[in-house]
């Protein structure tokens, strides 16, 4: 069967992997399916009469992670696509609802970047991937799964933040505003969506241990493994909560940091230097 998905696997197209021939109409579309958290969820997803639609960029972590699900018993779609293009993800999403009708859209793929130590600002070649793949393709394709729900008898989107989110981050202004606009999105579409049948969860996490963190220079607190990760995103979905930060500590931050003057803040954000090891 991984043969036959290697094969089958193309730039744009949707393609069909089914397990045991069981279908239902319960679906979960996933972006970022490839990615350290995004695998753990699409495996904890996986189970029969679920049918999964994996977004993802990398052919063979998109096969790899199909097959697992597979095995797991569900029907599996995947889609092979880079999200820097608005468009295309719009198109293909509407190709994806019109066939499998996902009930909950989880909106997970993001990428990050510091400012090198030896640079005067980002590169605003990656500011702008950043600005598309974090914040302006998720909040349209969070709009288009809503537009189609509502008709459809509902359902619940979630949206993957940061706590980098909370503040300006001198180290990397595009991916901390990026993360701040999302979260200013979901709870502005949560207030309009909440009475039309459509529910949004944003999901804000700290530190967590895939591979994006991991080329972080510099300590990770509170770090959380992407298993534990994904079992608590599930949960927070589950609970249809509007906003989950994780782990605890940050919760906490977030009242201490009120109590700080504005120019003490500033002076702890321009004081943290983290750097970061080149992408695999
Ligand atoms: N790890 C953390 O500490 C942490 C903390 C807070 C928030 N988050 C957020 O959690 C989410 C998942 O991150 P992760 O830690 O699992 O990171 P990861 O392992 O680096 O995975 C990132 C995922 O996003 C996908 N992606 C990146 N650029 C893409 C593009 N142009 N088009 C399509 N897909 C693209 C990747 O696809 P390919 O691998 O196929 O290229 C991968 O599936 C992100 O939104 C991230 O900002 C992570």
């Amino acid at each position: 069967m991984g043969d036959a998905l290697l094969r089958s696997i193309g730039k744009g197209k949707s393609v069909k992997v089914v397990a045991n021939g069981k279908h239902t109409a319960r679906s979960v579309l996933l972006t970022g399916a490839t990615g350290g958290i995004g695998m753990e969820l699409a495996k904890r997803y996986a189970r029969p009469g679920r049918t999964l639609i994996l977004w993802g960029r990398n052919p063979q972590r998109l096969t790899e992670i199909a097959t697992t699900c597979c095995a797991r018993g569900s029907a599996v779609f995947t889609r092979q696509i880079d999200l820097c293009d608005g468009e295309a993800a719009l198109a293909a999403f509407k190709a994806d609802y019109a066939e499998h009708k996902p009930d909950l859209v989880i909106l997970g793929a993001g990428l990050s970047d510091i400012q090198p130590l030896d640079s005067m600002t980002e590169d605003p070649q990656k500011v702008l991937q950043l600005a598309q793949v974090n914040y302006a393709t998720p909040v349209a394709l969070a709009t288009a799964a809503a537009q189609n729900m509502i008709p459809n008898g509902g359902g619940h989107i979630a949206l993957i933040g940061s706590v980098a989110g909370f503040y300006e981050l001198p180290c990397s202004p595009a991916y901390s505003s990026s993360k701040c606009g999302l979260d200013f999105f979901a709870r502005a579409a949560g207030l309009a969506w909440e009475d039309k049948g459509v529910g949004l969860t944003l999901i804000v996490p700290g530190f967590i241990d895939t591979p994006m963190s991991r080329r972080l220079e510099g300590p990770r607190p509170f770090l959380v493994s992407a298993k534990s990760a994904a079992r608590r995103i599930i949960r927070a979905i589950n609970k249809r909560k509007k906003v989950y930060i994780f782990p605890w500590p940050f919760r906490a931050l977030r009242v201490l940091e009120r109590l700080l003057p504005q120019c003490l803040r500033e002076r702890i954000l321009r004081s943290l230097i983290v750097g970061q090891k080149e992408r695999q």
